[in-house]
Formats: C-alpha cells, sequence, structure tokens
C-alpha cells in the first residue's frame, strides 16, 4: 500500500511539472512558432512566379484565408492541448502498469475497455475528419465575406444586394452543416470519454470482485487496482478530447505546411530558384524577343505569344498596340520573369531573361502598370518603396518629373497625406502620377509603362507625357497605348495581335501603309 502512495505521489509531482513547465510556456512557444509559420509562409508566398497564383488552389484570396485563418489554427496543435496530450498519454500507460503489477485480471478487463472505447473515439474522429471539410467551407465563407465588403460599391451600382446576401446565408449554411456534422462526431467522442469511467469501473469491478470472494485477492489489491484503472479511464477522457483538439489542426498543417518550401510548388514539383542564382552582369536596356511562343499554365491550350518578336534597342522608346487581349502585357509579363518564355529567346543584353539574376534583372526595371497599386501610408513612403536608399530629395525630383507636385503640395499635409488603403483617398489620375514617380524615382535602364497615362485627363496626359519623354531619354522604354497621342513620337510602333506582331515601323511609315495601324490611328483622329 505504501508503494502505491509513491507511486502516486510521484505520478503527482510528475503531471504538476510536466504540465505547469509546458503550459506556463505555451503562449510563448506556440506564439513565437506560429510567428514564424506566418513570415515563412509569407516569404515563400513573396517568391512565387504568377503560374502559383493563377491556381485556384493558391488564389490570392486563399492564401489570404489561409494567413488569417488556417495559421492561428496550427496554434491549437501545439499549445497546453499538446501537452496535456502527451501527458495522458504518459499516464495512461504508468497506472495500467500499475493496476498490472496489482490484479493483473481487473487491468486485462479494464484495459480491453479502454482499448475498446479508444478504437471508437478513434474511428469517429477519423471519420469526422473525413466527412467534414470545415476549413474548405470556411475558406469559401471567409472569401465570399472579403470579396462582398471590398466591392460594396460595384454591388449597390448594380442592384444586387439580395443576390449577394443570399449567396452569403447559403456559405454560413455549408459552414453551419459542416460544424454540425463535425459536432455530432464530436459529442460521440466526448460522451464515450465521460463514461468511459464509469465502464471501466463496472468492468473492473466485476472482474475483482469475484476474485476477493474467492479468496485469490486481498483487498488492498482490488482496492489499488479499481483506483488506478479509474484514473486511466479519466486519462482517456483527457486523451480523447485534446485528440479531437489536435485533430482540428490537422486540415491546416495540411495545407499550410506544404507551401513552406517555397522551393516547391502546388504540384510538390521544384521550382524557385535562390537569391544568388543567376547572373548579374551590368544592364544596358537592350531588349530582343525572338520567335517568342507562350500560354499560361492556367490554359495550357491558348497560345498567347505565337512567333512575337520585337527589339527595343537600348535608349530608344518603342510602343507596343493593338486591340484588346492580344497579349501586349503578357510581354511586360514575360519581360519581368512573371511566366518563363516556353519556346523562342528573350533576351536583355543579348543575355536571356531566364539566366539572370531575379533580383538584379527587377532592379533594372520599372514598371506603371495599367491599374496604379499604391500602398496604405503617406505619398512619401509610397514613393521611397520604389529605391532603396531613397531620401526626400528623391522623392521631390522625381514628383516634379511625374508632373504630380502641383496636386501634391495643394495637399493639407503635402507628401505626408495618408494615400488610404490601396490608394482610395486619391483620384484614378493622381495614382497614376505617384505610381509613375515611383517608377522615374527607381532610375530604370528598362521603363516599362502599361497604359501609364490612361487614367489622366489630356491636359494632364500631356504634362505626363512630357515628364515621361524627358524621363525616357537615357533609358529604353517599353510602352503600351490604346490611347495612340502617347506613342506616334516612339522610335519604333509594333501592332501586336493574336500573340504577333502584324504590323511595324515608326507613326509616319505605319500610317503610310495604310494598314491596321493607320485603321486606329483614323479612328482616334490623330492623322497630321
Ligand atoms: N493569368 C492569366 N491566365 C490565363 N490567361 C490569361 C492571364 N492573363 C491574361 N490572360 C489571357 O491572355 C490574353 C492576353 O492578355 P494580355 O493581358 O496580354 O492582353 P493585352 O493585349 O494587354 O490586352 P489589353 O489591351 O486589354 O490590356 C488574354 O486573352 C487574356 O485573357
Ligand atoms: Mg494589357
Amino acid at each position: 500500500m505504501l508503494a502505491y502512495s509513491f507511486i502516486n505521489l510521484g505520478i503527482g509531482v510528475f503531471s504538476f511539472f510536466t504540465i505547469l513547465i509546458p503550459v506556463a510556456l505555451n503562449g510563448y512557444i506556440a506564439e513565437n512558432v506560429v510567428d514564424a509559420i506566418k513570415l515563412r509562409f509569407l516569404a515563400s508566398i513573396l517568391k512565387r512566379d504568377g503560374a502559383f497564383f493563377d491556381k485556384p488552389e493558391t488564389s490570392n484570396a486563399k492564401l489570404v484565408s489561409m494567413m488569417n485563418s488556417d495559421v492561428p489554427q496550427i496554434k491549437s496543435g501545439l499549445d497546453h492541448r499538446l501537452v496535456m496530450f502527451v501527458n495522458n498519454v504518459v499516464a495512461l500507460v504508468v497506472l495500467l502498469i500499475e493496476a498490472g503489477v496489482f490484479c493483473w485480471q481487473m487491468t486485462v478487463a479494464g484495459f480491453s475497455m479502454c482499448v475498446f472505447l479508444v478504437v471508437i473515439m478513434f474511428i469517429c474522429m477519423r471519420y469526422s475528419h473525413l466527412r467534414t471539410n470545415r476549413v474548405q467551407a470556411m475558406t469559401t465563407h471567409a472569401n465570399l465575406a472579403v470579396e462582398i465588403i471590398e466591392n460594396v460599391r460595384t454591388i449597390q451600382l448594380l442592384n444586387r444586394e439580395e443576390y449577394f446576401s443570399t449567396r452569403y446565408e447559403a456559405s454560413i449554411h455549408e459552414v453551419r452543416t459542416q460544424y454540425i456534422c463535425a459536432a455530432v462526431f464530436e459529442s460521440i467522442v466526448f460522451s464515450i470519454g465521460m463514461s468511459s469511467c464509469f465502464l471501466a469501473d463496472a468492468v473492473s469491478y466485476s472482474v475483482g470482485v469475484p476474485l476477493l470472494y474467492a479468496g485469490k485477492l486481498k483487498p488492498g489489491n482490488v482496492f489499488v487496482a479499481a483506483m488506478a484503472i479509474n484514473v486511466v479511464s479519466w486519462a482517456l477522457q483527457f486523451v480523447g478530447i485534446t485528440g479531437l483538439e489536435l485533430m482540428r489542426a490537422e486540415p491546416a498543417c495540411s495545407a499550410i505546411i506544404p507551401l513552406l518550401d517555397e522551393s516547391i510548388d502546388n504540384d510538390g514539383n521544384s521550382t524557385t530558384e535562390s537569391e544568388d542564382d543567376g547572373v548579374s552582369p551590368p544592364i544596358n536596356g537592350s531588349v530582343v524577343a525572338e520567335r517568342i511562343e507562350f500560354a499560361y499554365p492556367a490554359r495550357p491550350n491558348i497560345k498567347v505569344a505565337n512567333g512575337l518578336t520585337f527589339e527595343a534597342p537600348e535608349g530608344q522608346m518603342i510602343a507596343l498596340v493593338g486591340p484588346s487581349g492580344g497579349g501586349k502585357s503578357t510581354i511586360i509579363a514575360l519581360l519581368e520573369r512573371f511566366y518563363p518564355v516556353q519556346s523562342g529567346k528573350l533576351t536583355v543584353d543579348g543575355t536571356p531573361v531566364s539566366k539572370f539574376n531575379l533580383h538584379h534583372l527587377r532592379n533594372h526595371m520599372a514598371l506603371v502598370g495599367q491599374e496604379p497599386v499604391l500602398f496604405a501610408g503617406t505619398i512619401k513612403d509610397n514613393i521611397l518603396l520604389g529605391i532603396e536608399d531613397g531620401g526626400f530629395d528623391d522623392v521631390q525630383n522625381a514628383c516634379r518629373l511625374a508632373n504630380a507636385t502641383g496636386f501634391i503640395e495643394k495637399l493639407p499635409l503635402g507628401y505626408e497625406t495618408e494615400v488610404g488603403e490601396k490608394g482610395a483617398m486619391l483620384s484614378g489620375g493622381q495614382k497614376q502620377r505617384i505610381a509613375i514617380a515611383r517608377a522615374i524615382a527607381r532610375n530604370p535602364q528598362i521603363l516599362l509603362l502599361d497604359e501609364a497615362t490612361s487614367a489622366l485627363d489630356s491636359e494632364s496626359e500631356k504634362a505626363v507625357q512630357e515628364a515621361l519623354n524627358s524621363a525616357s531619354k537615357s533609358r529604353t522604354v517599353i510602352s503600351i497605348a490604346h490611347r495612340l497621342s502617347s506613342i506616334q513620337d516612339a522610335d519604333h510602333i509594333y501592332f501586336i495581335e493574336g500573340g504577333r506582331v502584324v504590323e511595324s515601323g515608326t507613326h509616319t511609315e505605319l500610317v503610310g501603309a495604310n494598314g491596321k495601324y493607320a485603321g486606329l490611328v483614323r479612328k482616334q483622329r490623330l492623322n497630321k
């Protein structure tokens, strides 16, 4: 009996420390691990190419949901629940041995009961896990909420409030169905756990008491074995409950962990290169495309570049024009290496873009895109994003060149004005001028302008165009424009249709040739 007291004292002390220390540290450890996962996840995402974001399973909305909902879920598999699980498994094993020493018959009976219950609990947990897709339902639900809130104005203008409310209600219903289904299985596991102590007691006493009456066991042995089996069954409850919690973290882990390794894509193939890969020669800015073929990975059967050939000699401005969907922006995506060229050659200063160190290549380019992208912060912060070691002088200089100084200085806080989320507190034209200033501030060898002045009124466009013309002098410029007024003075114009160049020459030559470009000119009444 004294031995029994010592064993239980030992287990008590063991439990105290093995629970106290890890649980006391759980906030610290679990938070740190989750923060590290978040940082690694983001670092991995920032290195991905365009094809990665085109996949539905790693779309922008999915990634946001993974970062905001799934990563915190992983915490439930790391905090005090993990400690409780391990602790109770250890207690369960030790107490079973103890019970076995005092009465093996009661232990076999009690243990068999426990095993039977554990198997049922495990089957329920697996079944619950397989039959429910809570993470998927929750992700879809969260994505829809973000989409609705981001686009409230468009929804109001389209008078589709009811439609989106109905869709939202349906997604709530789907989430609820998944959770109710899971709750049924969980309640079975929980109930088995809660009743296991009584069942184990019943079984062990039904074996132990007849042995006692038959004089084959001492009362002390029956008492100790019964107590130990009772505690085993309580430990089993905790194992079941904490096991359930741990299983909740599993779907989140299986979604997030494969993405942490940035060198593996979602099909398990090796993708990205290290930061040091590739050559870093000085870049002068001569761009040549020779018979490029390209189809987006998401639509492999549709050729977007189909034998595309053009040249942008160092220091010259070339223009790409043509119908919508012809493949103009795709050329920029290939040059910036968001996608690899599938056949043909795309070179900068004679070196294929694929051979360059990616940072080095992108450091020598700047893009003003179709939709100017600004970040929450001040005007100054946004422009400084373009320059690594820039100061306020560089910001002012770039703004002057982009014809943005006038409107910025009229704002009460000037360069310190907050632009709002995605630049929401500025007009389209103001955003575009800040994006141009940011590009100019980078002092790139290759300036890429994709409809860079499309949001400006004709007065501002003229002024920004002049600024762009002067900023273009010492660099190669590839300019895409629907408004031909902005590219008439280009050294060479390529008319792109169906992924290939169908006409090329200067403005005067192309107008003289009276082809597709001339037709476009006539439409825009530009003929001088
Ligand atoms: N990420 C993508 N995945 C699949 N297809 C794409 C993707 N991006 C563009 N496309 C398709 O590639 C084609 C060329 O698109 P691109 O954006 O290059 O046209 P564009 O000439 O710039 O048109 P616009 O003048 O309207 O800007 C289009 O048919 C478009 O639908
Ligand atoms: Mg485009």
